[in-house]
């Protein structure tokens, strides 16, 4: 018979050297207040059915962590072997490396709210458009992923840093929040070096796949789950559609004006 499995991110080290040198170098790119004895001694104050529902919110971080950084280190290598500029590259590794570190923070975030490193549930996983030509799977993931998705995962992150009252949990999305506005900006300088070298109708084409994807990043204000709030950041469903929507007026629409694309608000 075969035996039901459900889907689950298994962060479990394998090797006692490999774990060390992973949290030194890791540790390193941190503040000292993020670091991982910190989180040891963080005892989370809050009864056992709060600390439940902070543990879920932050296990789902980390399996959409874990998504960006499966998929920016796919962008990474496309653009690796695209050959572009230095600065480019050295930029898109640093994102990949900040969602090492996310993936990192909120593991350990799940761990101090009572969880343990393996986490229900499978990423929603994001890729290179293979079938494209190498150029166009590069073009349109940093027009999805960065410019639309990270611009909206900032505003939602630092909406809900604000939101915490937990100390801990405050630096540890306030450090995030920082991080996502670098890769959301990154995108649109991306975009503005790689677009002369995309061709009007695959421009077309490019507006076409942004607002699709940006209906699907607003369908989670469709699919509406508790509305709570906790100390240790999670956004009351009933504000993320404002949130999502100030952030397309305020920084995403202009970005895609700037570059002569015209991307519909959803
Ligand atoms: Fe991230
Ligand atoms: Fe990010």
């Amino acid at each position: 018979m075969r035996r039901d499995v459900s889907p689950r991110l298994d962060l479990r080290p394998i090797n006692r050297a490999l774990e060390t040198f992973g949290r030194r170098s890791l540790d390193a790119l941190l503040p000292e207040a993020l670091q991982s004895e910190r989180f040891v001694d963080w005892t989370p104050k809050a009864d056992a059915p709060t600390l439940a529902i902070g543990r879920g919110a932050w296990e789902q971080m980390t399996l959409n962590e874990y998504r960006s950084q499966v998929g920016f280190t796919d962008l990474l290598h496309a653009m690796t072997r695209l050959g572009l500029s230095r600065d480019s590259l050295q930029t898109m590794e640093r994102l990949t490396r900040d969602e090492v570190v996310h993936v990192e923070l909120c593991r350990r975030m799940v761990v101090g709210l009572g969880g343990s490193d393996v986490i229900p549930g499978e990423p929603d996983w994001v890729g290179l458009d293979t079938s494209l030509e190498p150029l166009d799977q590069v073009v349109e993931m940093v027009t999805t992923s960065l410019c639309i998705g990270e611009m909206l995962s900032c505003a939602l992150l630092g909406a809900a840093a604000k939101a915490a009252t937990d100390p801990f949990a405050k630096a540890v999305l306030t450090r995030m929040t920082a991080d996502e506005s670098i890769h959301g900006q990154s995108g649109f300088h991306f975009l503005t070096s790689l677009l002369p070298a995309v061709t009007k109708r695959k421009r077309r084409w490019l507006q076409k796949r942004a607002t699709e994807a940006a209906v699907q990043a607003f369908g989670i204000c469709l699919s509406p789950y508790d509305d709570v709030s906790h100390p240790f950041g999670a956004l009351p469903y009933s504000k993320l559609e404002p949130i999502m929507r100030a952030t397309w007026k305020r920084s995403i629409a202009p970005g895609f004006v700037k570059l002569g694309l015209s991307v519909r608000e959803p």
